[in-house]
């Protein structure tokens, strides 16, 4: 039976990858009741709301969605879409690995996933403006909440998945020692879902500052890392740096009610609209809604798609040092499916 899924194609470069993506999608057989819906800049555009309420009762009534990435204006502007999405939904494991396609590079062997918690910290969208030396803008306020309850189940989410995919470690990253509370809690936790774990996974700490270093000293080292939204954020754009660059990054927003597959990066509009855009991080993104839906060996035959055409092929697109466009790269791709 084919499944209903939610298909967000979002902003700048998001229809060129979208469409990359379905194809190669397609090319495994298995059949998805695809359900278009808008949001960020394009639903803006149309609806002028940039998340129109028939997204929402879609995604709800789905419960999986993939999705484009979307336009976010910078200071100003409506709030985030991709994080209201995180909130309605509860999506509070943000899993985002990243592993060597081309090998012999400056980096090589990497395979990392990063969890980052999706909900808490930083980005709970509590800030404000305070008068200061007259000056409306003159001081400006941002509050951080990190709670027990949301910090054990992305920490244990990261123990499990480790625990599960055979990996080795957790590393829980933080900056305990100047936000004593906030980063603090979620250290604390992390040590007692630890020993749970003990003689299973292990676990080690590390200062956030010091992990960013490490990160691109001796990367080799991480396996599993678990930390707090905004360290998450950043690092996850710095790992993918590891690998070749975001146009190789998925990422799976996973909740309690719904599930969204997305790549790490944003609309790129440097790039939008010229059909050069690397589809792979979306593509990657797609197999791992697979394995989501059970459907494991379709996703491994799509990564494998991925890396046969990379490195076997060589069609590459050209952040990766190749002429390719985003379709030819996907209908390699797809060609490669088997
Ligand atoms: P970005 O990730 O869109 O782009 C950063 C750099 O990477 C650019 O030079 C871009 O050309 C390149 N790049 C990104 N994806 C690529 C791909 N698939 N193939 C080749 N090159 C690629 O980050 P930026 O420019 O900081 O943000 C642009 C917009 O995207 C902002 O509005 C931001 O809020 C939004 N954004 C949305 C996300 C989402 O929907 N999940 C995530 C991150 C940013
Ligand atoms: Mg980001």
């Amino acid at each position: 039976m084919a499944r209903d899924i939610t298909l967000i194609p979002g902003d700048g470069i998001g229809p060129e990858i979208t469409d990359a993506t379905l194809k190669v999608l397609a090319a495994t057989g298995l059949v998805f009741n695809w359900d278009r819906q808008l949001g960020g800049m394009a639903a803006v555009a149309a609806t002028g709301d940039p998340l129109p309420e028939a997204t929402l009762a879609s995604i709800r009534r789905t419960r999986l969605a993939l999705k484009g990435p979307l336009t976010t204006p910078v200071g100003g502007g409506f709030r985030s879409i991709n994080v209201a999405l995180r909130k309605e939904f509860e999506l509070y494991a943000n899993v985002r690995p990243a592993k060597t396609i081309v090998h012999g590079q400056r980096y090589d062997n990497i395979d990392i996933v990063l969890v980052r918690e999706n909900l808490e910290g930083l980005y709970i969208g509590q800030e404000r403006w305070v008068e200061r030396d007259g000056d409306p803008h003159g001081q400006a306020e941002s509050v951080a909440v990190v709670t027990r309850s949301g910090s054990e189940r992305v920490i244990r989410y990261a123990f499990e998945y480790a625990a599960q995919h055979g990996r080795k470690k957790v590393s829980i990253v933080h900056k305990a020692n100047i936000l004593k509370n906030t980063s603090g809690l979620f250290l604390e936790v992390g040590r007692e879902i630890a020993k749970e774990y003990a003689g299973r996974v292990e676990m080690n700490e590390l200062i956030i500052d010091n992990c960013a270093m490490q990160l691109v000293m001796r990367p080799e080292q991480f396996d599993v890392i678990v930390t707090t939204n905004l360290f998450g954020d950043i690092l996850s754009d710095e790992i993918s740096g590891l690998v070749g660059g975001l146009g190789l990054a998925p990422g799976g927003n996973i909740g309690t009610s719904a599930a969204i597959f997305e790549a790490v990066h944003g609309s790129a509009p440097d790039i939008a609209g010229q059909g050069i855009a690397n589809p792979s991080a979306l593509i990657l993104a797609a197999a791992m809604m697979l394995d989501h839906l059970g459907e494991t060996a379709a996703g491994d035959r799509v990564r494998r798609a991925i890396v046969a055409t990379i490195v076997a092929d060589e069609v590459r697109t050209r952040d990766l040092g190749g002429t390719a466009s985003t379709g030819e790269f996907g209908d390699a791709v797809a060609r490669r499916v088997v």
